[in-house]
């Protein structure tokens, strides 16, 4: 176990073994917040495996946990591939005994008008978000219900249940995958599984820059609407991620815990904070 100065940011906020001896698979865990999550769980004692398409994508993690002795490993999978899922998770317990921990961070996203969307555009953002989060939680979830528990983590989006325009493929599927959060939550209690969600706004992530504010004034003008006043970080939300699925988070399932800067609750500000007082002490000649 390295010493708690050079833990990455997202595990600094637990002790240092939270996750000692636990298996854990991160579906896209090579990159943006599906690597900060894989990096805090694995520097808190868990063995991490990360799956996603893409074998470059394996590069980076796999290296770090050589480097700091991280227990890890990596596989090509493309979770709409259902029965490659099962393999995947049959796999994996084979070859550690078991399965703690699931994080549900694949996800296809860009921005594009509803009325020319594709039907392949569609069913591909469906088919990685929902049916993907489904198969990877169904076969995971045969083997913590065997082994008496467990804890899964969805990521979703605030737009699951505010909508906005341009994404309707994803906040489709996120609503799908909220209500199957809250679904296996309550199907799944009684064995001992316990399955959230997160629902960021708006972070850094190479994923997110390029398909969904490739340009600096979008991402401008987003910015200022958060009131917390920035974008979030990948290894803070990751943070929010370890603390759900590690113990301090037992008593909790079927939440969806809101990480966006206040952001969905200001959706349309009418005013910037502060801009009746100016416009008073204006009137009122004051400095
Ligand atoms: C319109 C598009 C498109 C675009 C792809 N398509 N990009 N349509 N605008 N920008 C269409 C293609 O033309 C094709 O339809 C269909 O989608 C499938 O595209 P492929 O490239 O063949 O599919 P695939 O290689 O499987 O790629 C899946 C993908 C891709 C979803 C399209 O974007 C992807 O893999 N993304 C993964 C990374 C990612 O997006 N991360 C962002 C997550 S961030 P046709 O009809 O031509 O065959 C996030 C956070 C949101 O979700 C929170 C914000 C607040």
């Amino acid at each position: 176990m390295e010493s708690s100065d050079s833990l990455p940011a997202s595990a600094q906020w637990l002790p240092d073994r939270a996750f000692q001896g636990q298996r854990a698979l991160v579906t896209g865990g090579g990159t943006g917040l599906g690597l900060q999550i894989s990096r805090g769980l694995a520097a808190l004692g868990a063995h991490v495996t990360i799956v996603s398409r893409s074998e470059e994508h394996h590069a980076p993690f796999l290296e770090e946990a050589r480097a700091r002795g991280w227990s890890a490993g990596a596989r090509v999978l493309d979770v709409r591939q259902d029965p490659d899922v099962r393999a995947t998770m049959d796999g994996f317990v084979e070859e550690h005994g078991g399965i703690d921990l699931l994080v549900n961070n694949a996800a296809g996203n860009f921005v594009c008008p509803a009325e020319r969307l594709s039907h392949n555009a569609w069913r591909s953002v469906l088919g990685i978000v929902l049916d993907g989060t489904f198969s990877c939680s169904k076969y995971a979830g045969r083997h913590m219900i065997a082994a008496g528990g467990g804890a899964m983590l969805n990521v979703v989006a605030t737009y699951a249940w505010t909508g906005m325009p341009g994404v309707v493929h994803s906040a489709s599927a996120k609503a799908g995958v909220l209500a199957m959060t809250r679904t296996l939550a309550a199907e799944w209690a009684q064995h001992g599984v316990r399955v959230n969600a997160i629902a960021p706004g708006p972070f850094h992530s190479d994923g997110a820059k390029g398909n969904l504010w490739p340009d600096p004034e979008v991402e401008e003008r987003m910015r200022a609407k958060v009131p917390l006043g920035r974008f979030g970080n990948a290894d803070e939300v990751a943070a929010q991620c370890l603390h759900l699925l590690s113990g301090a988070s037992e008593y909790v399932t079927g939440e969806c815990l809101v990480i966006d800067g206040g952001l969905s609750l200001a959706p349309g500000r009418m005013w910037e904070p502060g801009e009746r007082l100016r416009r008073r002490r204006g009137a009122q000649g004051e400095a």
